[in-house]
Formats: structure tokens, sequence, C-alpha cells
């Protein structure tokens, strides 16, 4: 692996398989989902984007949301072996540049997400802000 990784990092949309999707989960310690799930999630997101480097998907990335005014982060994902070399930031910087690109309320919009617990400094760093007052519940389906 060469010092500048990031320099042969290709951001691929959309090409993602669901397989792929759900080994880079649990890779990362996210729960294991149906393979039909996933598929449907990747298909009705708004856009997902593939980190390659060498022919081998070492991170992804998916924006959900209305397309026009709502936009969130969801599976920032970098492989363990990849990460602290600045694929996530181009990752997020890809999706919010596609946000930006498609946003057509006015001067401003807004991105949001929930960060893991203690990957925090990573979204504090591009900017965004961890805020107390976003709302979230568990529903148990049965
Ligand atoms: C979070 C994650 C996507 C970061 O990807 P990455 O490619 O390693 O991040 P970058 O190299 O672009 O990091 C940029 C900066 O963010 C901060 N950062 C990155 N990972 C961090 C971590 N685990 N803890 C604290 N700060 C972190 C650092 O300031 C880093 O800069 P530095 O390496 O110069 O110190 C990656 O660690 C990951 O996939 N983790 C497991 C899955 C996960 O939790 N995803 C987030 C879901 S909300």
């Amino acid at each position: 692996m060469g010092e500048n990784v990031c320099e042969e990092i290709r951001l691929v949309d959309n090409i993602l398989q669901a397989e792929d999707f759900i080994r880079l989960r649990i890779d990362t310690g996210f729960a294991e989902i149906p393979v039909e799930h996933a598929r449907k999630a990747l298909q009705n997101g708004l856009i997902n984007v593939s980190a390659i480097y060498n022919d081998e998907l070492v991170g992804m990335g998916r924006l959900v949301g209305d397309g026009a005014m709502y936009w969130y982060l969801q599976e920032i994902i970098v492989v363990p072996k990849y990460q602290r070399k600045g694929i996530g930031t181009m990752i997020v910087n890809h999706l919010v540049d596609y946000a930006k690109a498609n946003s057509i309320t006015g001067k401003f919009t807004t991105i949001g997400g929930v960060s893991a617990k203690g990957k925090e400094p990573f979204y504090e760093k591009m900017g965004f802000e961890i805020i107390s007052n976003g709302i979230k519940k568990m529903i148990e389906i049965e």
C-alpha cells in the first residue's frame, strides 16, 4: 500500500452490490441484514458510493433523503485496513457535493446523520456539528 492511497482511490456511484454492502457492515460491527433488505435499501437511497483501490472495495457511503430538501448520510464505512488514510473524508465530501448539486431549496440545505459513538471527531473535522436535539426511537419489528 503506497503512502498516498487517496490518490489511487476511485469513487464510483451506484455500483455497490447488496452482498458487499452486507459484508462491509459486518466487517465494521454493524448488524447483519437480509440480502433483499439490503438490495431494497440501496435501490431506494439517493446515491451510494463505492471506494475502490486496486479493484478492491475498501469503503462505501450512502445518502438517503427526498433528493431536494433533506439529506442524510448513512453507512459511511471504510474497511479497517484502510482507515485513517482520508478515504472516509473523500466519501463524505462526495456525498455532500451530490447534495449541494441537487439542492433546490435556496441558499442553504442541511445534511444530517447519526454518528456512531466515538466517531464524532471524524464528522466534526468536516464541519458537521454534533447536536443534542436530534430524535431517535428504536422500534421492535414483530
Ligand atoms: C468512521 C470511518 C468511516 C472514518 O473513515 P476513515 O477513512 O478512517 O477517516 P479519515 O481517514 O478520512 O479521517 C479523517 C479524520 O477524522 C478523524 N477520525 C477518523 N476516524 C476516527 C476515529 N475512529 N476516532 C476519532 N477520530 C477519527 C480524525 O481526525 C481523522 O484525521 P487524522 O487521521 O488525520 O487524525 C471509519 O473509521 C469506519 O468505517 N469506522 C467503522 C464504521 C463506522 O463507525 N462508521 C461511521 C458510522 S456513523
